[in-house]
C-alpha cells in the first residue's frame, strides 16, 4: 500500500535537507569531524542557564498529586497567568491567562494557530525569505503561502504586503527575528504595518489577523529590540518558544498569546483551545509548563551569540562575501556569489562547508549560515570560505 501522494511529495520536496545532512555525515566520518565545518542546523549549541536545571530539580522531587495528569488543553491557569503577566510588562497591553494558551513549542503554536484560522483555500502572506516548514504548516489546514518580496535588506516591504491581502487572505505571517535572514523590523516597519492592515480591514469590512513567530525574540544585538505587534495592531497574535531563548528545542516548549482586544476573541480562544487537543497535542508538556513559568526573564547567553556573530561576520568579510549584517536570531543570509546559490553550496560542501541553499527559504540567489556553533568551528572555517569564493 503506497503513502499518500502529498505527503510522498512533500518528502521530494523536502529531500534537499536529508541530502544536505546525510552528506554532511558522509563528510565528517570521512574527514573528522572537526575538519568539516557544519553551519547547516539552527540547534542552538549553548546550554539552557543554570537556573533551569534547579528548576526542573525541584519540580522533579514535587509529589504533589496531579501534577503529571491530563489538565485543560490550554496549559495550567497559573503557568498562564504568569505568561499574561510577562507579556504585560513586555507589550504594555494588559493580558489575563484567558488570552495565552500552552503549546508543543513555535511549531505547535503555529498549527494550532493555523488551525482555528485557515478555511480550505485561504492563504497567509508571509515575506521572503522564510522559515521552511510555514508552507508544510499552511498546507496541514488546507491554506496556502502567498509570498511578498522583502526590501534589499531585508526589511519588510508594507505597501507590498498590504496589497497582497485579498478575499482569501486570513493573515499575515512575519517572522522577527528572522530565520534566515537575521533581520529584526525596525519599529517604524511595525507601526506602518498595524496601520496598513488597519485600512485593508476596514476596507474589506474583515479584520486580517497578524501572526509574529517570535521564538528568537530576546536574541538581539547591538542594541536592536523586537517591535511589538500587540502595540500596533489589535488583531494581532504572538507565537513563540523557549527553544532558542533558553536552549530547550528539544522539550518542546511554547505558547501562543492573543491581543486582548482581537475581534471574535472568545471564540478564537475556543477555536485555538480544541485544535491543541484535536492536533494530538492535547496539551504542552507539564513539566516544562511549570519549569518556563519560573524562567520567564531568563535567557541564554547571549554575549555568546554576539561573539559568534562578530566571527562571523568577519571571515565573510574578509573572504568578500556581500551580505547585511544579521540584527537578531543566530543566523546569516549572504548573497550566492553565483546565480545558482545549489551550486554554491555544493562548492561550499567540497570545502568542508555545510550551507543551507537560500532556495530552500524562498530566498533564491542566496545562502544561509546557522552560527550557533561552537567559536573554533567559525575561526577554522575562514580559509574554506576564501578558497570556495576564490573558485566560483
Ligand atoms: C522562525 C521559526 N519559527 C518556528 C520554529 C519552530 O520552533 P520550535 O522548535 O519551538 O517549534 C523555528 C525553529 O527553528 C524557527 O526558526
Amino acid at each position: 500500500m503506497p503513502i499518500a501522494q502529498k505527503i510522498a511529495q512533500f518528502i521530494d520536496r523536502s529531500s534537499w535537507i536529508r541530502a544536505m545532512f546525510e552528506a554532511g555525515a558522509k563528510l565528517k566520518a570521512e574527514k573528522g569531524a572537526e575538519n568539516v565545518y557544519d553551519f547547516s542546523l539552527g540547534n542552538p549549541n549553548l546550554e539552557p542557564p543554570e537556573a533551569f536545571y534547579e528548576v526542573i530539580g525541584r519540580l522533579a522531587a514535587n509529589r504533589t498529586p496531579g501534577l503529571h495528569a491530563y489538565m485543560p488543553n490550554a496549559g495550567f491557569p497559573a503557568v498562564r497567568a504568569k505568561v499574561a503577566d510577562h507579556l504585560t510588562k513586555i507589550h504594555g497591553v494588559k493580558f489575563s491567562a484567558d488570552e495565552v494558551i500552552m503549546t508543543v513549542g513555535a511549531g505547535g503554536a503555529l498549527n494550532v494557530t493555523l488551525k482555528a484560522l485557515v478555511d480550505p483555500g485561504a492563504n497567509v502572506v508571509v515575506p521572503t525569505p522564510y522559515f521552511v516548514e510555514y508552507d508544510f504548516y499552511l498546507d496541514n489546514h488546507g491554506g496556502v503561502v502567498k509570498r511578498v518580496p522583502t526590501r534589499a535588506d531585508f526589511g519588510l516591504d508594507v505597501a507590498a504586503i498590504a496589497a497582497a491581502v485579498d478575499d482569501q487572505t486570513c493573515a499575515v505571517l512575519i517572522n522577527n527575528p528572522n530565520n534566515p535572514s537575521g533581520a529584526v523590523y525596525p519599529e517604524d516597519q511595525i507601526q506602518a504595518l498595524g496601520q496598513a492592515l488597519t485600512e485593508v480591514s476596514q476596507k474589506r469590512g474583515r479584520p486580517v489577523y497578524l501572526i509574529s513567530d517570535e521564538p528568537y525574540r530576546q536574541l538581539v544585538y547591538d542594541g536592536a529590540t523586537v517591535a511589538s505587534v500587540f502595540a500596533a495592531y489589535p488583531h494581532s497574535l504572538v507565537v513563540t518558544s523557549f527553544s532558542k531563548n533558553l536552549s530547550l528545542p528539544g522539550e518542546r516548549i511554547g505558547y501562543v498569546a492573543a491581543h486582548p482586544a482581537i475581534a471574535d476573541k472568545g471564540q478564537l480562544m475556543a477555536g485555538m483551545n480544541l485544535a491543541n487537543r484535536i492536533l494530538g497535542f492535547v496539551n504542552a508538556p507539564a513539566m516544562m509548563q511549570l519549569a518556563v513559568a519560573e524562567l520567564l526573564d531568563k535567557v541564554a547567553d547571549v554575549a555568546q551569540y554576539a561573539k559568534k556573530r562578530r566571527l562571523i561576520c568577519d571571515v565573510l568579510t574578509d573572504a568578500g562575501f556581500e551580505f547585511s549584517e544579521p540584527k537578531g536570531a543566530f543566523y546569516v543570509f549572504p548573497k550566492s556569489p553565483i546565480a545558482d546559490d545549489v551550486a554554491f553550496v555544493r562548492a561550499a560542501q567540497e570545502e568542508n562547508l555545510l550551507l543551507v541553499p537560500g532556495s530552500g527559504f524562498m530566498g533564491p540567489g542566496y545562502f544561509r549560515i546557522a552560527y550557533c556553533c561552537a567559536d573554533e568551528t567559525i575561526i577554522r572555517s575562514a580559509p574554506a570560505f576564501k578558497r570556495v569564493r576564490a573558485r566560483i
